[in-house]
């Protein structure tokens, strides 16, 4: 309390000490200390000193980030006094002076004025418009035309033909000078524009041309319906542009002093700036790593490869990793009779020596190619709908990398006795692989022989022959079920850069979106909360296991992305959602009659009994409930969320022993009243998720007017009156199985009795439900009352909010 009373008075003095304005006119202009604010509140325009540096500089920041510029008006020219002001004359030009006369920055305008005035918008834009008649038209001038390091949604990169205007970035010297440091990014003008980094004059490293859809280095940079880019060839205008649909988050590529091009996220949740691209980061994003005539590929090693019928120039040199000379051609072209060689997967070459045309299609590419002997090589211009246009290299390729995450097909000139050569090699070459392959398939046979032998009759003792081919090998299988890891770039385009369009629901642990990615696969997308204390090496081990437990009634775990603070788990795609959706749905809940819900339980109970019994681990749910039950395409449950309890640690020391996990409704009584946990807890659950599922009531929602008690307490009641069949879902109509839904009805009881000794274990539950020997009787069920869950609430809110499932959203 104390506290935020001083925050409160410091904020306070702060605020009365500057003064905001919302525009400036010859009449207003803005001193050191006062801030011009955006429209919507995003940006502000003021004074600010940089870093350690005393001076002062006129900037835009984020109001939600200040120490994150924009924009710098005076970035080569530090003024060295406090009051400096910011006027506009009567002719709509900007000057900044020192407080005398002496102007540090002006901007320009090309016609003047009558009734000037500077706004900044909400865009992060300052623009100087001309006010006739009270109405606002008329730009004069705009801030975004003349970038420093940073490009915002909405700016323009690259060139007004007309006017000859370029719009680049160039990065700070320091985080101290916001002066024009040695590094920018722009728009190269020559062949085929592209876009480039550079160091002083010579390009360090390209984002590429344009394939329709991304820049061709930049594959992962897709159209989405929240992230769109635009790139623009016309004979006015030359430019790249992007676009956020999503007023919740900023995006910002930055140029840095340290000569990376990065794209930045922030988003209020997080309030901070997380790095999704920081290029270059591979070895193939360096330009022209591997010299002319050569493909760079940073999974192989060495990176370098020279083209088919190239060799190295320097062969020793080469063979020393030095590969900045190329390849030349062993033989050389004979012009008109020669052939193409098609590359897959590429990104395209350097095209500052290309010539392009948007109109002819790939046949007419190659007879153009072909009729000149100085052309090199042809591609699509346009990779959409198949391709179209033309782009044709002449002389030597430069900057050619393998692409794993699209890429394009190029067609590489060769003289002809290359491709007949080639074609002899390709015989061999398949000849070699199914030889290899057999032998190869005859020693893992024989290592797996080794291993299983190995476990069963002997015990571990130093290292044999055989301990040392079992390492090899027992070891070499087990790498190759390492789930893959997905880059964050990749999954931050597939989900439309988590945008509120593809979430999917709010799990525990977090929340979930849909994506897609490039080769359509869709994904479920996982974005684990990010209190989670475990370290990452430790989830990732984790991750490991659970991905290791496969069955098909469990979502199947495709892999996980660990990258900074963010925990990501990828799941297939289930287009229908979880049971919940249908059965607690008046519409949807017919949709599901007697034969599929029984399926629907059984395959539930199938789930469950291998995470218990059968799985290498014995994994305990812990959150058992109809929301996590997933129903696939042909309406087959598959249980979701295994295993993550454990990951998050429910049971570990300090204040946190008291965490809840689970969801009131299907927690245990035993759980939190004594804190213990077994595989009958999940049974409870269970026998909760067989009761709704045949009544398609929610166990913690039901109210019947003249009784207090919950959906067990109603299913035993009305059990014991031998009036179990009043408890069925009306809406399954004529598809009951009298005698199936009565067991179902008496096995879910037994479930979900007080004593955990007394429910059974998953293995009888199945052979329950699908042999009709007579049941035993069950005990009464336990009761719990709703009142139970607020003590434990508590508890778990201080110590996470991971636990989202009872505290945050159901106890609402
Ligand atoms: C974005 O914010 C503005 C106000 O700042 C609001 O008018 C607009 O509707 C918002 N757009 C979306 C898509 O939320
Ligand atoms: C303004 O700048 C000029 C030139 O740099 C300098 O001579 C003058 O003292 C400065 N005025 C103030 C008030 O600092
Ligand atoms: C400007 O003011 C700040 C604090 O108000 C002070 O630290 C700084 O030295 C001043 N700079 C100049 C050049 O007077
Ligand atoms: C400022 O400079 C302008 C032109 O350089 C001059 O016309 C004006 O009189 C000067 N004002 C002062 C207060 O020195
Ligand atoms: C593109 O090719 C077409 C058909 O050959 C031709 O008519 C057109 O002039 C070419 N355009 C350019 C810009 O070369
Ligand atoms: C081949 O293309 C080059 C490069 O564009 C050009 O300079 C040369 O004139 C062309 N040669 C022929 C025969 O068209």
């Amino acid at each position: 309390m104390m506290r935020t009373r001083v925050i409160c008075f410091l904020l306070l003095v702060y605020i009365t000490k500057s003064f905001s304005l919302d525009m400036i006119t010859p009449s207003q202009s803005m001193k050191d200390g006062d801030t011009l604010v955006s429209a919507g509140g995003t940006f502000e325009l003021g004074f600010f000193s940089p870093g350690d540096s005393s001076g002062r500089y006129l900037g835009i920041w984020y109001k939600q980030s200040p120490s994150t510029l924009t924009w710098v008006a005076n970035r080569n020219k530090r003024i060295n006094s406090n009051s400096s002001v910011l006027e506009i004359n009567n002719q709509g030009v900007l000057v900044l002076h020192n407080g005398s006369n002496n102007t540090f920055w002006s901007s320009k305008v090309s016609k003047a004025a009558e009734n000037p005035v500077a706004q900044l918008l909400d865009s992060g834009n300052l623009v100087v418009r001309d006010r006739n008649g009270g109405k606002l038209e008329n730009l004069l001038w705009q801030s975004f035309d003349y970038p420093c390091d940073t490009l915002l949604p909405g700016m323009k990169l690259g060139w007004n033909l007309e006017t000859g205007l370029n719009r680049f970035l160039t990065c700070w010297k320091s985080t101290d000078d916001p002066d024009s440091g040695d590094y920018s990014f722009k728009i190269d003008l020559r062949g085929y524009p592209q876009a480039v980094q550079l160091k002083g004059d010579s390009i360090i490293s390209r984002a590429g041309s344009w394939n329709g859809l991304s820049f061709t280095a930049l594959p992962y940079h897709k159209q989405s319906p929240v992230f769109k880019s635009e790139f623009v060839l016309n004979e006015k205008e030359i430019f790249y542009e992007f676009q956020v649909l999503d007023n919740s988050t900023f995006f910002r590529y930055v140029m840095t002093s340290s000569g990376n091009r990065q794209l930045l996220h922030w988003t209020s949740e997080t309030n901070v700036w997380e790095t999704l691209i920081t290029i270059p980061s591979a070895r193939c994003d360096n330009y022209a790593l591997c010299g002319e005539n050569s493909v760079c590929n940073s999974v192989n090693t060495p990176d370098c490869a020279c083209l088919e019928g190239f060799a190295p120039k320097v062969q020793r040199e080469w063979d020393m990793s030095y590969w900045s000379n190329g390849c030349v051609r062993i033989t050389p072209l004979s012009c008109s009779k020669d052939g193409f060689m098609k590359y897959t997967g590429i990104v395209l070459p350097d095209t500052s020596s290309s010539r392009y045309n948007k109109t002819i299609d790939l046949q007419e590419c190659e007879s153009l190619c072909l009729q000149n002997c100085s052309c090199t090589a042809y591609a699509n211009l346009d990779k959409r709908d198949g391709g179209s246009g033309c782009l044709l290299w002449f002389g030597d390729l430069i900057d050619m990398r393998q692409s794993y995450e699209g890429g394009q097909d190029i067609y590489i000139r060769v003289p002809s006795s290359e491709l007949e050569h080639n074609k002899k090699i390709y015989k061999k070459k398949l000849v070699g692989i199914i030889t290899g392959s057999a032998v190869f398939m005859i020693c893992l046979i024989l290592g797996l022989a080794i291993c299983l032998w190995k476990n069963k009759f002997e015990k571990p003792a130093g290292m044999s022959k055989v301990g040392f081919w079992k390492e090899l090998l027992c070891r070499r299988v087990e790498e190759d079920s390492d789930i893959p890891t997905f880059d964050l770039s990749t999954i931050f385009y597939a989900t439309n850069c988590f945008s509120s369009y593809n979430k999917f629901g709010a799990g525990g642990f977090g929340l979930v979106y849909k994506g897609v990615l490039a080769d359509g696969t869709e994904i479920a997308v996982k974005r684990l909360s990010k209190n989670s204390e475990q370290g990452q090496q430790e989830f990732k081990t984790e991750v490991q296991l659970i991905a290791k437990l496969q069955h098909r009634n469990l979502v199947k775990l495709l892999g996980c992305c660990i990258k900074q603070k963010e925990k990501l788990l990828i799941y297939e795609f289930m287009p229908n959602r979880s049971l919940d959706h249908f059965i607690f749905d008046d519409g949807r809940r017919k949709l599901l009659d007697w034969t599929k819900r029984f399926q629907i339980i059984s395959g539930i109970a199938r789930g469950l009994l291998y995470l218990h019994h059968d799985s290498r681990l014995r994994i305990i749910h812990r959150d058992l409930k109809t929301s996590n039950i997933l129903l696939d395409n042909d309406m087959n449950p598959k249980i979701s969320d295994f295993g993550l309890a454990r990951t998050f640690g429910g049971d570990q020391t300090e204040a946190c022993t008291k965490r809840v996990m689970g969801t009131h409704g299907y927690i245990s009584p035993e759980y939190p009243m004594h804190g213990s946990f077994s595989t009958k807890s999940d049974v409870f659950s269970f026998g909760v998720i067989m009761l709704e599922v045949v009544s398609g009531m929610k166990n913690k929602e039901l109210s019947i007017p003249h009784q207090f008690v919950n959906l067990l307490g109603h299913a035993w009641e009305l059990w014991t009156k031998e009036r179990a069949m009043e408890l069925v879902d009306k809406s399954l109509g004529d598809s009951v199985d009298e005698a199936q839904v009565l067991r179902c009805i008496h096995i879910g009881l037994l479930c979900v009795q007080e004593r955990p000794e007394n429910r059974p274990n998953m293995s009888s539950v199945i052979h329950m439900l699908n042999d009709d020997k007579p049941l035993a009787r069950p005990k009464q069920p336990a009761f719990y009352p709703h009142q139970e869950s607020n003590s434990s609430t508590k508890t778990s809110e201080m110590c996470s909010n991971n636990d989202i499932s009872i505290t945050l959203l159901e106890a609402r």
